[in-house]
């Protein structure tokens, strides 16, 4: 920043004008302006797709924008990299992590800056402590010197916050931070939200559940399109406004249904265990039937989902699939016996980033099925046509390679490519993460079509209007064990909390 240059008090931190970024066949932004103040948390909203991480990105200096304008307090700005833009006090934490896996935390929090002695060598003991420091202020339970690699996603994920914290910000932008973060470990992340905050940078917050938005949020900005559709106060709005706003009609997502006519049991598990993971867990699945298991991250549900897809071995218990016992040895078995699991964490489900989306929607996922017939490129192709439809994925082809779809895009895509493998029984752990509401409630409808049509389907979901809007039955879970479950008449918010909490609920009421 120039020596003569001194901001106003009314001056924003942060102020895009007229920003224009064009791809071959995109126009992902058009004349995009808004600003941020010092000290406000200022949310970022829109559809899938509707360019939000592309603005994030021309204002980390990762991507140079056609046209258009970057201020940072009042100085007009050309970020030409992401190093730039951190010397300018813009910090960028990814919606895709891109940490260098190989390396340790500590050299993944300042990389590309390392502490060095007068001879050029790296300081590793200045580098580690300044590094542990920051960890510990986090609350992170593990050590500077550990390779990410290892390290779990939502550990990563906090590493790439660690590393936005080694200098003094002016403007923080979360792209989506929460996806694989624990509800404890999202309570930390406020708090730095917070913390921030407090020291006077301006805070761009990314994220499509509306309880974090209207948690944290001071202002509202709306993307639909690539277009700037306008600022709104928290305190001055609701829900319905902003998602009016964000996709140009209104959603009832209180919507109830009745429950489905289903037919016979296709799934059966008695007395399930696995180690102290999950225990004692029994339940059936009909077909055409659609049955949630609710429950707080860490409840054992995912393992559950892991084991019926022979991920895990069972230490005791039994699973039927149409009465009869089976043993289920490898997610290709699982998947030779009709069951597939649509994984939760979109880094894990193997998505081909370089491989273009219909590729990705008919790879074959396990060993076994390359064995099955060849298929045509029009068969592919009207493969990949069904699913683009069905989940209305956004992309100008079937050529387009995966990786340059937002990240709600690749997320159908994963969705899409389990279902192309018509599974009898589907198993789909969180479904919408990262997914705007609007399509949020296109992928329900798809699930409740599904089950329509005969299939199983359970949904497993950390997020209450989803699984009692989607589920015929659910099933809540507190520490590896069932603690009840439920009929769509029966349920309530308060009694499916508090089975979730571990808290009886006849004994509450
Ligand atoms: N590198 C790229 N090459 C080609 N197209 C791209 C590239 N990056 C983004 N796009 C396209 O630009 C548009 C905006 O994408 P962007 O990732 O900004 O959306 P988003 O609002 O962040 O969505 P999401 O909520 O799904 O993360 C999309 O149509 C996307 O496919
Ligand atoms: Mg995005």
């Amino acid at each position: 920043m120039s020596a003569s240059h001194i901001p106003q008090p009314d001056t924003p931190a942060l102020r895009l004008e007229g920003i224009v970024k064009t791809f071959p066949g995109v126009r992902a932004l058009d004349d995009v302006g808004f600003d941020v103040r010092a000290g406000e948390v200022h949310a970022l909203l829109g559809e899938n797709g509707a360019g939000k991480s592309t603005l994030m990105k021309v204002l980390a200096g990762m991507y140079e924008p056609d046209e258009g304008s970057i201020y940072i307090e009042g100085e007009a700005v050309t970020m030409r990299s992401p190093l730039e833009a951190k010397a300018r006090g813009v910090v960028l934490i990814h919606q895709e992590l891109s940490l260098a896996e190989e390396m340790s935390v500590a050299e993944n929090i300042y990389l590309g800056e390392l502490p060095r002695k007068s001879l050029g060598r790296v300081d590793w003991k200045t580098l580690h402590s300044n590094a542990q420091a920051i960890l510990d202020r986090l609350k992170c339970g593990f050590d500077s010197k550990r390779q990410v690699g290892t390290l779990s996603i939502a550990n990563q994920q906090m590493v790439e916050i660690a590393r936005a914290l080694t200098v003094e910000a002016k403007v923080v932008v979360f792209d989506e931070p929460t996806a694989s973060l624990t509800d404890a470990e999202k309570v930390v992340l406020f708090d730095i939200i917070n913390d921030l905050k407090a020291r006077g940078a301006g805070i761009v917050y990314i994220s499509h559940r509306m309880d974090e938005i209207f948690t944290l949020a001071d202002r509202i900005s709306v993307l639909r399109d690539g277009g700037y559709r306008g600022t709104l106060i928290k305190s001055e709005t609701n829900e319905d406004e902003v998602i009016q706003l964000m996709i140009g009609r209104a959603l009832d997502l209180t919507r109830r249904r009745a429950a489905a006519k289903t037919g016979k049991v296709a799934l059966q598990v008695e007395g399930l265990s696995c180690g102290k993971l999950f225990e004692d867990v029994s339940f059936e699945l009909r077909e055409g039937e659609v049955l949630g298991f609710y429950g707080l991250v860490g409840a054992g549900r995912t393992e559950i989902a892991e084991t019926l897809f022979g991920l895990r071995k069972p230490s005791a218990g039994r699973i039927l699939i149409d009465g009869t016992e089976v043993e289920i040895s490898s997610p290709a078995d699982a998947i030779k016996k009709g069951i597939s699991l649509v994984p939760e964490s979109r880094k894990e489900q193997g998505l081909v980033l370089g491989m273009n989306c219909r590729d990705n929607i008919t790879l074959p996922q396990v060993g076994d099925l390359t064995k099955g017939p060849f298929v045509s490129d029009g068969a592919e192709i009207a493969i990949f046509d069904r699913y683009y439809e069905a989940l209305k994925i956004k992309t100008p082809s079937w050529r387009q390679a995966v990786g340059n779809l937002s990240g709600g895009n690749q997320q159908k895509i994963v969705i899409g490519k389990w279902l192309a493998m018509n599974p009898r029984i589907l198993i789909v752990d969180e479904p919408t993460r990262g997914i705007d509401v609007g399509s949020k409630s296109e992928i329900h409808d798809l699930i409740r079509t599904l089950a329509g049509e005969g299939y199983a389907v359970i949904v497993i979901s950390s997020e209450m209007p989803e699984v009692m809007h989607v589920s015929d039955r659910i099933v809540a879970m507190f520490h590896g064990r069932i603690m009840r479950s439920f009929t769509t008449e029966e349920v309530t918010e308060d009694n499916l909390v508090a089975a979730i909490s571990g808290i009886e609920t006849d004994k509450v009421a």
